[in-house]
């Protein structure tokens, strides 16, 4: 059986991200493919019990050390029960966040080492990289202000001042052009239609 395809989907707060993934797995699964939607941190019941630890509470409540080690454990756990099964079974798997996500959030917003980042992803995610990372690009005033509209904040992230947020796009756009083979950036700006369609073509260009 042939590998199944790894998509993921990065970038700040309120970007739209988790809006264009069931679209794209709707999209997928009308031309025939078995699609396996998750997200991170979770995805596996170990790792959405992590979830809660993690992004729940005071926002200061982890170091960025601590904060790294939760999210590659419940990625490990992800990987393990969840992604890599799926991926040996031939479906595609389309993934709401993912390392990228500990690069620009531990890394660049919360000053864990790059070079600590880099060592748990060798040994964590290895070769289960992503086919296609979709970086959302969004200006961060957009974002949270589409995240505020959702309601309730969802992450202790949300909370986090601005420079924060600043500090993550630029670290995203930076991670998209290190890994041009793997990454796409997607204007997030406009409506959900014109987003969804710089999504597909991003997808039929790169895997179908
Ligand atoms: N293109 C868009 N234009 C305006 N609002 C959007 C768009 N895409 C999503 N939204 C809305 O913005 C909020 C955040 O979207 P969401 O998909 O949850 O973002 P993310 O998962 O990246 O944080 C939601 O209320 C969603 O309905
Ligand atoms: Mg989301």
């Amino acid at each position: 059986m042939t590998q199944g395809r790894f998509i993921t989907f990065e970038g700040g707060e309120g970007a739209g991200k988790s809006t264009q993934v069931a679209r794209l797995v709707d999209r997928l699964q009308a031309r025939g493919v078995d699609v396996t939607r998750t997200r991170e941190p979770g995805g596996s019941t170990g790792a959405e019990e992590i979830r809660n630890i993690a992004l729940n509470g005071d926002a200061g409540r982890w170091s960025p050390l601590t904060e790294t080690l939760l999210m590659f454990a419940a990625r490990s756990d992800h990987l393990e029960k969840t992604i890599r099964p799926a991926l040996d079974e031939g479906r595609w798997v389309v993934c709401d966040r993912f390392a990228d996500s500990s690069r620009a959030y531990q890394g660049a917003g919360g000053g864990a080492p790059a070079d600590f980042i880099e060592s748990l992803d060798v040994a964590i995610v290895a070769h289960t990289q992503p086919d296609l990372t979709l970086i959302f690009d969004l200006p961060v005033e957009v974002g949270l202000e589409r995240a505020f509209g959702r309601g309730l904040f969802e992450t202790r992230f949300e909370s986090k001042g601005l420079e924060f947020h600043r500090r993550l796009r630029e670290r995203f756009l930076e991670i998209a052009k290190e890994n041009s083979d793997r990454c796409v950036v997607i204007d997030a700006t406009g409506d959900e239609e014109t987003v969804a369609a710089r999504v597909w073509a991003a997808v039929e260009g790169r895997l179908l």
